[in-house]
């Protein structure tokens, strides 16, 4: 994207953009080898951008990936247990992504990797408290009481829960499938709340977070982000 040139100079750190300006003024800043003039824009990936003879560095494209998490996958960057790492399943991708938050790795369902660090620590920010929803399996049938204390918040080790939604319940002879959705997401939630109304997960899913949906991408394959689904999770 085109930006003006002493906003990509105050963004590269190297000055203050009323500064970049003087520069400019100067004739002291270039753009593919020509002197810039006041109001002149780039593009920080495509453009040679020198100021006082030095090179700006290239911005790195921003990457966005959605990706169905397979179970067993770490979503660490490294495991020393050598188990797969969710990022074996990104190919052919120029940029270097790495997960935004955590599954456990049993966990299944829609994973975002990204490079754009100040979108996955805004993500990840309780203050936003972003929806997301799992499909969880549990062993036995889900009792109302349990249903409720699962709604209405469960008293875990680290405090209680935030209320939930308990949604599309159905059962088998000797399990019971439902959505939870969350608003926050701490360190194996889900499988911590289902234990604590006695009902150990067998099976957990993520389906959604925020608005994007996992829908019926393949396990373990991944697509971009569409460009309008970018401009929206900027705006979470
Ligand atoms: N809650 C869990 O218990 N595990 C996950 O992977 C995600 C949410």
């Amino acid at each position: 994207m085109m930006e003006r040139l002493q906003k990509l100079i105050a963004a590269a750190g190297l000055g203050s953009r009323r500064q970049a300006e003087e520069w400019i003024a100067a004739g002291r800043v270039s753009v593919n080898g020509r002197i810039a003039a006041l109001g002149d824009k780039a593009d920080p990936q495509g453009d040679r951008i020198c100021v006082n003879g030095r090179e700006l560095p290239r911005a790195e494209e921003k990457v966005y990936l959605l990706l169905h998490k397979p179970a067993g996958y770490v979503t660490t960057l490294s495991d020393p247990q050598g188990r797969p790492i969710v990022t074996d399943l990104i190919k052919n991708c120029p940029a270097r992504v790495f997960p935004v938050g955590r599954l456990d790795a049993s966990t299944e369902g829609l994973l975002l990797l990204t490079n754009d660090g100040a979108l996955a620590q805004r993500l990840a920010h309780p203050r936003h408290k972003v929806d997301k929803t799992y499909l969880v399996k549990v062993r036995g049938l889900l009792s109302d009481a349990a249903r409720r204390r699962l709604e209405n918040g469960v008293r875990l080790d680290d405090g209680p829960t935030l209320p939930t939604v308990v949604e599309r319940v159905r059962t088998t002879a000797s399990n019971t499938w439902f959505e939870l959705v969350l608003r926050e997401g701490r360190n194996r939630q889900v499988r911590r709340m289902c234990e604590a109304v006695g009902y150990p997960v067998v099976r957990l899913k993520r389906l959604r977070v925020g608005f994007l949906e996992l829908g019926d991408l393949e396990v373990g394959k991944f697509r971009p982000l569409t460009r309008h689904e970018i401009l929206r999770l900027g705006e979470l």
